[in-house]
C-alpha cells in the first residue's frame, strides 16, 4: 500500500527545531519529508544542506509543504500565520500568540475559507487531552509555573532577572494577561487555557527563585465530582523544558507520519 509523503516546512532551528529535524530524518520510513527550514539567524541556515535552507519565508509556498511547523517565536504567527494558512496546514508551538483574540478569530476565519487546519501541540502540557475532553466540566483551572529567573525572558516585563534574589511572584491573574508579558515562557499556560476553559477564566501564576535549578509546572482543574492534578518537575535549558523537543516531534509525527507501524493516538 503506497501512502503519500507529507512535505513539512520548519520555521525556527534552535533547540526544538534542530531536534525535530533530526528526529524526522532519523526514520526514512516515516512518510515525512522536510522540504524547507527557515530561521532569521543566517548562521543557523549555513549549517544545513543548502537545498533545505529557505532564506526568505515569503517563498515558502514554492516548496509545496503539506504542513508548516513554527518553532521560533510567537511573532511568526502574527506575521506569517495568515499567509501560511491560505496555502496549507500550520502547527505553531509558540502558543502565546493565541492570547490575542483578534488573531484567534482571524486564523479561524482563514481555515474555514481555505479548508486548511491549525494544530496546537500539547508541548509542555501533560494531560492536555484530559483538559480538553472535560472542558465543559471544569469550574476552575489553575496553572503554577516555577522557574529560575535566568530561564525567564523578562524583556517585555521590564524586569532584570539578575536583580531577583529571593522567591518572587512575577504574575498572578488570568492567563490572557500573562501571555503578552512573558511571550516566550508561558506557552504551557496558553495551551492549557485553550484546551480547557479559555484565556479569561484560567488562572496563571509565575514564581521565580534563583535557588531553583529545575522548572515546575503544576496544573489543577476542578469540577463537580472531579479533581485533576498534574505536576512535572524537569531540567530546563533557555526557555525550554527537557521533554519538549521530543513532545513536539511526537505531535508532528501524529499529524504527518504516513509510514507503517503501530501508532499510539
Ligand atoms: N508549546 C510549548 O510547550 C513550548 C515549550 C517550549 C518552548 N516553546 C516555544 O518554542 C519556541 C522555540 O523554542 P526553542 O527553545 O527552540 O528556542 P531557541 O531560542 O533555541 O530557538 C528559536 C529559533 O528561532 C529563531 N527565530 C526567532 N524568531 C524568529 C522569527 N521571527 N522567524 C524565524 N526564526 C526566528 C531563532 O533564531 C532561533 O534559532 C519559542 O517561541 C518558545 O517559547 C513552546
Amino acid at each position: 500500500m503506497t501512502q503519500k509523503t507529507t512535505r513539512i516546512g520548519l520555521i525556527g532551528y534552535g533547540q526544538i527545531g534542530a531536534v525535530v529535524h533530526q528526529m524526522i530524518e532519523a526514520d526514512p520510513h516515516s512518510g515525512m519529508e522536510v522540504v524547507f527550514i527557515h530561521d532569521t539567524l543566517p548562521a543557523r541556515l549555513d549549517s544545513l544542506p543548502q537545498h533545505l535552507a529557505l532564506r526568505d519565508l515569503g517563498d515558502f509556498a514554492s516548496r509545496k509543504p503539506d504542513l508548516v511547523v513554527e518553532m521560533a517565536h510567537p511573532d511568526v504567527t502574527r506575521q506569517w500565520g495568515a499567509a501560511i494558512l491560505e496555502q496549507t496546514n500550520y502547527m505553531f508551538i509558540s502558543v502565546t500568540a493565541l492570547a490575542d483574540q483578534g488573531m484567534e478569530e482571524k486564523l479561524l476565519e482563514i481555515t474555514h475559507r481555505c479548508g486548511t487546519r491549525v494544530y496546537i501541540p500539547h508541548g509542555g502540557v501533560v494531560g492536555m487531552d484530559a483538559l480538553r475532553e472535560n472542558r465543559e466540566v471544569w469550574e476552575e483551572v489553575h496553572v503554577v509555573m516555577k522557574k529560575n529567573p535566568k530561564n525567564v525572558d523578562c524583556a517585555r516585563a521590564g524586569v532584570d532577572p539578575d536583580s531577583i534574589t529571593k522567591e518572587t511572584v512575577l504574575y498572578d491573574g488570568p492567563t490572557r494577561g500573562i501571555c503578552p508579558i512573558f511571550p516566550r515562557n508561558v506557552n504551557t499556560h496558553a495551551s492549557i487555557a485553550y484546551a480547557g476553559i479559555g484565556f479569561d477564566r484560567t488562572h496563571s501564576i509565575m514564581i521565580v527563585n534563583p535557588a531553583w535549578d529545575q522548572a515546575t509546572v503544576s496544573i489543577h482543574a476542578k469540577g463537580p465530582g472531579v479533581d485533576l492534578r498534574v505536576e512535572r518537575v524537569e531540567s530546563i535549558t533557555g526557555v525550554t523544558g527537557a521533554s519538549t523537543p521530543a513532545s513536539i516531534f511526537n505531535s508532528v509525527q501524529m499529524i504527518g507520519s504516513t509510514g507503517p507501524g503501530i501508532h499510539l493516538r
